[in-house]
């Protein structure tokens, strides 16, 4: 008897087969990756911003050189995936629109402020360190163009987290005043960064339906529990202390316990009320009108181009 496109689709996702722009996917799996990967865009291009803060006081021209190459990269992925988020039919324009009035969600971890030097050891550490524990699953995603965008981005993530853990190292063997600026910076970005991976499972709307079409492969729990077990070992390597007085090695379970997240912290910053939240909106704004110029002579010198070409 003919099977229906939904059992055909389902078929296809039980067999790890790749869903490609051209093939028939139910109109919710259409919509929750644009949702997801418009979101991971936007936060790849906010994410140049609390770096970006530091490219011009960078310590030494090699710190300025990694900080400069790992903000164009940030760029490159924000343009992967907003390229992979077009071809499930959405335009690059609505696709800003939704970030610049705020209708799009990006990461919360973007809406702290870059206080030190020390944090952008603690960024390129902790927050890329947990995108890379995120982003390593969603390179067997089964949307193709996400799931090829990400074996790219992991790649250049993973440079991204040795600069910051070299950093941070660097500062946590220098003098007393450096070790406690590396401190205070994991003392500020620790708990935001746990943060990164979503809300705990009961409270996380897409984890089932998002498993069943593995587009996720692993919870956010899995993936945060994961960041910190490979975490703790690296600041006790380097004689940082986790700001978390209920951590514990578990001997029966093998992983760390860990202290309450602060959700209402997460929550009132995914709704806008973080410390920089209107800061990087406006930020992102500005660039946006300040730039139209530079996309209209790029059209007009396309189309002379064009032009030329015909005549
Ligand atoms: N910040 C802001 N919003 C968040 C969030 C966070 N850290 N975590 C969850 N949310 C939102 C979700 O988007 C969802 O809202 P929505 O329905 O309006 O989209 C709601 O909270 C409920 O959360 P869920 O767990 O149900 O949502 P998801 O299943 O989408 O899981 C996620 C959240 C784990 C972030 C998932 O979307 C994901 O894996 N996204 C891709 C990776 C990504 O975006 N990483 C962000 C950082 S990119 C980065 O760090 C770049 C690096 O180079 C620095």
């Amino acid at each position: 008897q003919s099977r229906s496109l939904e059992e055909i689709f389902e078929q296809r996702i039980a067999r790890d087969e790749k869903i490609e722009p051209k093939d028939w996917m139910p109109e919710k799996y259409r919509k929750t990756h644009i949702r997801q990967i418009s979101q991971h865009a936007h936060s790849e291009i906010v994410g140049m911003l609390p770096e970006g803060n530091w490219i011009s006081r960078a310590p030494s021209l090699r710190r300025k050189v990694a900080l400069l190459a790992k903000v164009q990269d940030e760029a490159g992925h924000g343009l992967y995936l907003y390229s992979a988020c077009e071809t499930l039919g959405i335009s690059r324009e609505e696709l800003y629109e939704q970030l610049h009035t705020g209708k799009a969600k990006y990461s919360s971890i973007f809406n702290y402020p870059t206080l030190t030097w020390a944090d952008i050891g603690a960024i390129g550490w902790l927050v890329d360190g947990a995108a890379i524990i995120n982003q390593v699953p969603l390179c067997s995603t089964s949307y193709g163009p996400y799931a090829r965008a990400m074996i790219r981005v992991c790649k250049e993530e993973s440079f991204h987290q040795r600069q910051g853990f070299e950093i941070m190292m660097t500062l946590a063997k220098g003098t007393p005043e450096q070790k406690e600026m590396a401190q205070d910076a994991l003392n500020r970005w620790w708990w935001p960064s746990l943060m990164m991976l979503g809300p705990t499972d009961s409270e996380s709307v897409h984890t089932e339906q998002s498993m069943k079409w593995k587009l996720k492969r692993k919870t956010n729990d899995e993936l945060r529990q994961q960041f910190i077990d490979q975490t703790v070992p690296q600041a006790d390597l380097i004689g940082l202390t986790v700001p978390d007085p209920d951590l514990k090695w578990n001997e029966e379970t093998k992983h760390y316990d860990f202290g309450e997240i602060d959700w209402d912290e997460f929550w009132q910053v995914v709704k806008g009320h973080g410390p920089c939240n209107q800061e990087r909106l406006s930020a992102r704004v500005n660039a946006w009108n300040e730039g139209e110029w530079v996309r209209d002579a790029a059209m007009a010198y396309a189309d002379k181009q064009q032009e030329n070409k015909i005549k």
